[in-house]
């Protein structure tokens, strides 16, 4: 079998290599397990200075090589703060709005990428299958023909693609698109996006194409996870403490891309609307701090505080909290079991790629007493879970009245509408969007 190479910005840490978290590191490593692999990318690390020659830690766990390498300071700054999640990551979710953009910082990006090429280029063998990861590393593969590498080489942006109308905010727009011709196989997660990148390419006249491969979960591992997670003390505390309420939950990385003040407001006009909830149902809202460098971030977390201090201000009484809001992550087992306790979840993005979330939460579900999903028509998840209740997440009227329906459905509902999702979670996984792209890859016949 072929060694499969992975390149991604974010590599999971030495810690969680046996059990990663994170979706885009959760969904590769089930990707993996079938290949001899080498996976590159950054250490997590700043390193000091302006190292020319810095060291590539080399680790392997099982049948996967890990090659990392730190970055500076200024690249930290100008390539993963700076252009990747400054300027790209607002603008592919239609926030174009947010960007600050910057050429020093598309300098950084350009040359960070190149400095990924000439650190895997020595360690590419002749017939590895290269797959490029997200929107970090968009020039990466024509850096590394360039570099004068044969191999085939395939790229899947994890995140949405806007119309080209948008995307032109961008002053290199057609430059990037223009790198793309370099991969042989284009990925990315929905039709949408699809139509966007063709679109983009066909004004522009580049003879590429994208195609869709929606990424799911692995969802028996995480299944597993939530019925181990029912002897966690932590669960038997929390269904104690919940004495009878029906519980609702959110887990989101804190990310302006979640709706998560939308979100808030939905639930707080859902307490305003039906005071017969209040003091009679907790929502837990688990969202762990993500990016905490870069401004827009941190004008968000200063936004929740101030959302939430002032719901359970208002509606709080001595006895009972509204919201419980926490920003640290919670080991995967324990969410599970919490999504498995949990009456309704709150999955209301106002974009995003896929949102495996979504996803998890089905898996985590028994067919005894199903919670009910209540799903944002903006993640690229909704298509394909139509038997959620799906909701615009700008509407906290439609939030109120979704989170109503969710707390009054029938059981007979509840699972009809489970079943069906669950087909789908158990259907299109993370195996499954490995095997198909990679598939499509090994098919392309090298020039
Ligand atoms: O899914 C998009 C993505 O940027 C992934 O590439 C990444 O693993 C995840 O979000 C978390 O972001 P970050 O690596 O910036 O913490």
């Amino acid at each position: 079998m072929r060694r499969l190479v992975i390149v991604s910005n974010r590599v999971p840490a030495v810690r969680d290599r046996k059990q990663p978290a994170g979706g885009l590191a959760v969904a590769l490593r089930a990707a993996v397990r079938d290949h001899p692999c080498l996976w590159f990318g950054w250490s997590g690390q700043q390193i000091a200075g302006d190292c020319a020659d810095r060291p590539l830690s080399v680790d392997t766990v099982g049948n996967v090589t890990y090659a990392t390498i730190g970055l500076t300071h200024k690249e930290y700054n100008g390539f993963y703060q700076g252009y990747s999640n400054g300027i790209l990551w607002p603008l592919c979710h239609y926030r174009a709005g947010l960007m600050n953009y910057s050429r020093h910082d598309l300098q950084i990006y350009n040359s960070v990428n190149t400095l990924f090429a000439t650190r895997l280029a020595p360690l590419l063998e002749q017939d590895d299958v290269v797959w490029v990861h997200d929107y970090h590393l968009f020039p990466l593969g024509k850096a590394l023909r360039d570099l004068k590498i044969k191999a085939r080489i395939g790229f899947f942006l994890h995140i949405p693609f806007p119309p080209w109308s948008l995307m032109r905010s961008l002053p290199e727009a057609a430059t990037l698109m223009r790198a793309l011709r370099a991969y042989d196989v284009i990925g990315v997660q929905t039709e949408d996006d699809a139509r966007n990148m063709n679109e983009a390419f066909a004004v522009l006249g580049i003879p590429a194409k994208a195609r869709v491969f929606p990424i799911g979960i692995d969802p028996d591992s995480f299944a597993t996870c939530a019925r181990e997670g029912q002897n966690l003390p932590q669960l038997q505390h929390l269904q104690q403490d919940l004495r009878g309420k029906p519980l609702i939950i959110g887990v989101d990385r804190m990310d302006y891309s979640k709706g998560l003040p939308e979100r808030l407001r939905g639930y707080a006009t859902f307490l305003k609307r039906y005071p017969e909830y209040r003091g009679k149902v907790v929502y837990l809202q688990i969202t762990p701090i993500s990016r905490g460098s870069v401004p827009e971030y941190q004008s968000l977390r200063a936004e929740l505080d101030k959302i939430v201090g002032h719901i359970n201000g208002t509606y709080g009484q001595f006895d009972w909290t509204p919201v419980r809001y926490l920003t640290h992550p919670l080991p995967r087992e324990l969410l599970a079991a919490f999504f498995q306790l949990s009456s309704a979840a709150l999955v209301t993005p106002l974009r995003d790629g896929m949102n495996l979330v979504a996803k998890e939460y089905v898996a985590a579900q028994m067919p005894d007493n199903p919670g009910t999903l209540i799903l944002s028509r903006f993640a690229g998840a909704a298509p394909d879970m139509e038997d959620a209740l799906l909701v615009n997440p700008h509407d906290s009227d439609e939030i109120a009245s979704a989170l109503h329906k969710a707390l009054s459905m029938s059981l007979s509902e509840r699972l009809v509408r489970w079943e069906r999702l669950r087909t789908d979670v158990w259907r299109v996984t993370a195996a499954s969007w490995a095997r198909s792209f990679i598939a499509a890859l090994s098919e392309v016949r090298t020039a």
